[in-house]
């Protein structure tokens, strides 16, 4: 490489960190963790602007070492330990700042600016921890506003909202602008021009450092709440600007139950449109929540009130009824999953149906056209290609063989009250209804135990088991206990 190039490479290398504030405690949620905790769709908000800084990161060349701090305060322990185990692979690349008294968020960046010290960049990218729908492309064009245009201090992110209520509001003049915040415009004399103004502040900006700096030196906190509001950043009079935005969705910040309720419903349509792009049928998707990292194929049909959680592989031609919950499982093409099905990391080869109320727990495997009918509970198990398990059993720990039948009311004795032991069943076997199999016990190919059996001994291939008491009969003898 040429030297020149390497140095401007370089150069673009050093162009921008990530500052994310997430010390507050998120009063108006009302819960005792931390706002950044609160739980949407699988994940926490603080995944959200966290992934997303990475990406842009990473796509201008500047992931760097320390390239991200993250302000931290309210239940600190756990947002650090949360974010070090769900990001454990880019640990070198962010860091935490502590921001020990809760003043505002320009309090919340002089920690930031503090712990950062040599990993500060030219350019500082702020993000809010409760503004989870950001999208890559506005901050690339943020990012672009600043490097066009040389002189200029800051950029701010602004949208219009149809109800302002609660955001900054932006009072532009000839040069520059300010930012109101909701708190301070109930008490102000022009309370009702500003509660007028949707020109709202997203709480997404990228600051020259520099500048940055002088104005944390400098700040002054607000006489009506004692906050420190990073917002006063931007003033009228200096070379700062708005980069307007009309897709209000995409800046939703979450104050409250109702926003995280509404992030949660725009994540989900969004995913739910590009599923019927691709050809799955939603009877009633305003009824559905689908997590991002569920992918279905074309002409699979999805009843009302299904939810499909975690990372989810479905098919096509798939039928899942109503109140099925579905996680972190795999089924293939053409499977009937009947109503009230529960079923967690488990796989369903093709062809397979389930249900109506039947439950799949962890590692459970049904192969080909196996039928799980209903009030069947199945657990670690794998159930070859054509087996049928179709009423009212359990099977824990087991695997039954190819197109073998299990009866009415069949149990897997798995548990002896300290360990868990294995129930093997061969091929073409057929188990009678109200069978016990007292594990560990294993019963061959081709053989057949009748009903009402306890199977505490190994049953080899082709064998017949009968394990009940014989059957007593008294003619006439109803009478003595029958009411007159
Ligand atoms: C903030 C903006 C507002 C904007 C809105 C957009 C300020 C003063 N106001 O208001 O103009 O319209 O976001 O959603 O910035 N935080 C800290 N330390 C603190 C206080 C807050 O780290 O001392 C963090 C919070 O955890 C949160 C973020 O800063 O992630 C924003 O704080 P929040 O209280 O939600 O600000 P808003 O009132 O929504
Ligand atoms: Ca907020």
């Amino acid at each position: 490489m040429n030297l020149s190039i390497y140095a401007i490479n370089k150069g673009i290398k050093q162009m921008i960190g990530v500052c994310i504030l997430a010390a507050g405690k998120g009063t108006r949620l009302n819960q005792i963790y931390s706002k950044v905790l609160a739980p949407l769709l699988g994940k926490k908000l603080i995944d959200y602007p966290l992934s997303k800084s990475i990406h842009f990161l990473k796509n201008n060349n500047c992931l760097d070492e320390k390239s991200i701090g993250i302000v931290v305060g309210h239940d600190k322990e756990n947002v650090e330990s949360y974010i070090n185990s769900t990001f454990e692979s880019y640990q070198d690349n962010y860091f935490f700042a502590h921001q020990k008294t809760l003043d505002g968020t320009a309090s919340a960046v002089e920690s930031y600016l503090k712990s950062a010290g040599s990993s500060l960049k030219k350019y500082t990218l702020i993000l809010c921890g409760d503004v989870p729908l950001l999208s890559l492309e506005h901050l690339e064009q943020l990012f672009l506003s600043v490097k066009n245009e040389k002189d200029l201090l800051a950029v701010a992110a602004s949208f219009t909202a149809k109800k302002p209520f609660g955001y900054g509001r932006i009072q532009k003049s000839d040069k520059g602008f300010s930012i109101i915040e909701q708190k301070e415009i109930d008490t102000h004399e022009n309370k009702e021009e500003l509660n007028n103004i949707n020109e709202v502040n997203s709480g997404i900006y990228i600051v020259k450092t520099d500048f940055l700096r002088e104005f944390i030196e400098s700040k002054t906190h607000s006489s009506t709440t004692n906050e420190y509001y990073l917002t006063d950043l931007f003033k009228k009079d200096l070379n700062v600007k708005t980069v307007l935005y009309n897709d209000e969705k995409n800046f939703l910040g979450v104050n409250s139950m109702e926003q995280l309720e509404e992030a949660q419903r725009i994540i989900v349509s969004k995913h739910i449109q590009s599923l019927q792009k691709k050809g799955v049928l939603f009877h009633n998707s305003s009824t559905n929540i689908v997590h991002e990292e569920v992918d279905i194929d074309a002409g699979t049909i999805i009843y009302p009130g299904v939810i499909l959680e975690g990372k989810c592989k479905i098919g096509k031609d798939v039928i899942i009824e109503s109140n099925t919950v579905i996680k972190n499982s795999v089924v293939e093409d053409q499977v009937f999953i009947k109503a009230n099905c529960y079923i967690d990391e488990s796989q369903i080869s093709k062809k397979s149906t389930i249900g109506p109320f039947a439950h799949l727990r962890p590692k459970s495997q049904l192969k080909e056209n196996v039928k799980v009918g209903n009030f069947v509970e199945v657990k670690k198990s794998i159930l070859m290609a054509g087996s049928k398990v179709s009423h009212l059993s359990y099977v824990g720990d087991a695997t039954i063989g190819d197109n073998s039948n299990i009866g009415c009311g069949f149990i897997t004795c798995n548990y002896d009250g300290k360990n868990k032991h294995q129930t093997i069943i061969g091929k073409n076997s057929f188990i009678g209804s109200d069978c016990q199999a007292v594990a560990p016990v294993s019963i061959g190919d081709n053989s057949f135990i009748a009903c009402g059996s306890t199977i505490t001994n190994d049953v080899e291939d082709g064998g017949f088991a009968i394990a009940r008491s014989k059957q007593v009969t008294r003619p006439g003898m109803a009478k003595r206990f029958l009411k007159d």
